[in-house]
C-alpha cells in the first residue's frame, strides 16, 4: 500500500502547488490546537488511518473525559495526549514493512481490528498480512520469522508508545499527556503492551484513549453496530467496564455520530473542544518547536534518514543568514527544512527502504511525496505560507525535477535553497551502506548541476559553507534544539525522562 487516494479521499495529486514569491508573510495569531489538529492528517498517514481518525479519536476522547468528571487539567492532558498519540507510529514503520514483507500503513490498519487475546484469530491475521502480493513460499517465511519473534509485538508498540510519549514530552505538554500515550495499549485484564499492568493501575487517560480509538476504528471502517459489538465483547478484557458502560449509552446518540461522519466539520469540532477557557496561542517558539517535532517523526520514519530533515533545514537556514536574509525569513525557511518531507510519512516503507531496483510504479511513488507536503501543509494555519515552497525541494530550475516539473520562473529562493541543502545532506549523511561522502566529491558532482538544478548564488554560498566547516559543525549537533523554548525540552532528555 501506498499513499493512496482511497486514503486520502480529501487530498489529490493534480494540483500545481501556485506560483510562490519570496516574500515572508506574517501569519495571523493562531491557536495551539488549530495547528496541531491540521497536523494529525499526517499521522493518520502513517498509521495507515483513514483520514480524520485522529480528530474523531479526540472527540470521543473528550466526550468520556467529560462523562467520567474529569478535572479541567486532566481534559486538557487528554486533549493535546489524542491529537498526538500516534506522534511516535514513525519510530516502528520500517521494523512493520519488513517483518511482514508487505505495506505498513496496510499492516497496521489490518492488525488494528484483530483481538490479540484470541491466539488463533491473531494468527490468522497474521498469515493474511504476510508478505501481501508476494509468493506462497515468502509469506511463509515471514509468517515463520514473526512467529519466531515472540516478543515483536511487545516491542513495536513500545517502540511506537515510548516515542510518542517523548515528542509529547518536548513539545512542552503536559505529563499526564505523555503518559497517557505511553501506556495507550495497556488493557484492563493485563495482555497489553508495552507492561502488562492491569485494571486501575493504567493511567485513567490511557483507558479513555484506548476505548476511543478503538471505536472510532470500528465506527468508521465496519459500522456503528459493529462497533458497540466490539466495546460489549472487550468490556471488562481490553476495557475498564465501567466506560465501556458509558460508550454503550451512546449508541442512539445520532448527534454524536452524524458529527464524526461530517468530514468537513470535524477540525473545528476539535478545535471547539480545546478544554480551556483561554485558547492557548501557537507563538513562533512554538511552532519552531513543533516543526522541529514532526522532523523527528518523519526521520524516524526510516533508518536510512538519522537526522535528514533537521540537517537540511539547518543548511539552508544557514545559507540564507550568510547571505543576508532576515531572521523572520532564515525562520520560514528552518520551518520549510524541517517539513520539508512531511509527505514522506505516506510511504510505505516497503518501498522507502527498498534495498533493490524501484520499479517505475514505485518510483511514482517515491517521487510524489512533495505532493502530500503540499496538501497537509497549505492547510496548515501558519504553516501554509511555507507549504509551495517545503513541496518544490526536488524541483529543477530547468524544469527537470519532480513532481511537478516546474522550471527557473516559479521557484522562489527557498525552493532553490532547500534543494541545494537536500542533495548536500543526502551525499554527506552516512548510509547503512556507504559512509558520507567527502566535501570535494559533494562539491564536485553538484558543481555538475549548477545553472540546470541549482542556483549558482546560492551554489557558492553553499561551496563556502561547506568548505569553511560550518555544515559539518551542523551536523554534529543537529539532536541540539533549534529554539529554546521555557517548558519545551530537547527529544533525547524527554526520551530519558520518560523513560
Ligand atoms: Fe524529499
Ligand atoms: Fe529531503
Amino acid at each position: 500500500m501506498n499513499v493512496s487516494q482511497s486514503l486520502i479521499p480529501r487530498l489529490s495529486t493534480g494540483p500545481v502547488p501556485p506560483p510562490v514569491s519570496a516574500a515572508v508573510r506574517p501569519h495571523a495569531a493562531v491557536r495551539l490546537s488549530e495547528v496541531l489538529s491540521a497536523l494529525t492528517f499526517a499521522l493518520d498517514l502513517t498509521e495507515g488511518q483513514r483520514p480524520g481518525h485522529t480528530l474523531r479519536t479526540c472527540v470521543l476522547a473528550m466526550r468520556l473525559g467529560r462523562a467520567v468528571g474529569l478535572s479541567e487539567g486532566e481534559l486538557e492532558a487528554l486533549y493535546y495526549a489524542a491529537l498526538l498519540k500516534d506522534a511516535g507510529c514513525s519510530s516502528n514503520a520500517a521494523r512493520m514493512a519488513a517483518l511482514f514483507g508487505s505495506d505498513d500503513q496496510d499492516v497496521k490498519r489490518n492488525m488494528r481490528f484483530v483481538d490479540w487475546q484470541d491466539r488463533w484469530k491473531l494468527a490468522m491475521r497474521t498469515a493474511q498480512n504476510c508478505g501481501v502480493g508476494r509468493s506462497p513460499l515468502a509469506r511463509l517465511r515471514h509468517f515463520l520469522m514473526i512467529a519466531r519473534t515472540p516478543d515483536m509485538t511487545r516491542d513495536i508498540i513500545q517502540a511506537r508508545c515510548e516515542r510518542g510519549a517523548a515528542i509529547a514530552a518536548q513539545l512542552g505538554f503536559p505529563r499526564q499527556s505523555s503518559e497517557a500515550i505511553a501506556f495507550v495499549d495497556e488493557q484492563w485484564c493485563g495482555l497489553g503492551h508495552p507492561t502488562g499492568i492491569s485494571g486501575s493501575e493504567i493511567p485513567m487517560l490511557s483507558r479513555i484513549l484506548l476505548l476511543a480509538q478503538t471505536l472510532e476504528a470500528y465506527v468508521t471502517e465496519e459500522g456503528l453496530d459493529a462497533g458497540m459489538r466490539m466495546v460489549r465483547d472487550r468490556r471488562g478484557r481490553w476495557f475498564d467496564p465501567q466506560f465501556a458502560d458509558i460508550v454503550l449509552t451512546w449508541k442512539h446518540d445520532a448527534a454524536l455520530w452524524h458529527a464524526l461522519a461530517d468530514q468537513d466539520g470535524l477540525q473545528d469540532a476539535v478545535i471547539a473542544l480545546e478544554p480551556t477557557s483561554v485558547p492557548t496561542m501557537a507563538t513562533d517558539d512554538r511552532l519552531d518547536a513543533i516543526a522541529q517535532g514532526f522532523a523527528s517523526v518523519i526521520d524516524a520514519k526510516s533508518p536510512f534518514t538519522g537526522q535528514h530533515s533537521t540537517n537540511v533545514a539547518r543548511y539552508a537556514a544557514a545559507m540564507a543568514s550568510s547571505a543576508g536574509r532576515s531572521p523572520q525569513y532564515v525562520r520560514e525557511v528552518l520551518r520549510a527544512g524541517l517539513l520539508h518531507d512531511l509527505g514522506k510519512l505516506g510511504i510505505s516503507n516497503r518501498i522507502l527502504d527498498k534495498p533493490g531496483k524501484l520499479t517505475p510504479a514505485e518510483r511514482t511513488v517515491i517521487q510524489n511525496h512533495p505532493k502530500w507536503t503540499w496538501e497537509i501543509l497549505r492547510h496548515v494555519p501558519a504553516f501554509a505560507p511555507i507549504a509551495a515552497s517545503a513541496s518544490l525541494h526536488h524541483e529543477r530550475l530547468d524544469g527537470g525535477g519532480y513532481p511537478w516539473g516546474l522550471s527557473e520562473s516559479v521557484l522562489n529562493e527557498t525552493a532553490r535553497l532547500l534543494s541545494l541543502a537536500d542533495v548536500y545532506e543526502a551525499l554527506s549523511a552516512d548510509r547503512p551502506y556507504r559512509a558520507g561522502l567527502p566535501v570535494d566529491t559533494i562539491l564536485g558532482i553538484m558543481r555538475k548541476d549548477v545553472g540546470t538544478a541549482f542556483d549558482r548564488d546560492l551554489f557558492d554560498t553553499a561551496e563556502s559553507l561547506a568548505r569553511d566547516g560550518t555544515f559539518a559543525a551542523i551536523a554534529q549537533t543537529s539532536d541540539q534544539p533549534l529554539v529554546e523554548v521555557p517548558g519545551i525540552i530537547p527529544l533525547r532528555e524527554a526520551q530519558r525522562r520518560i523513560a
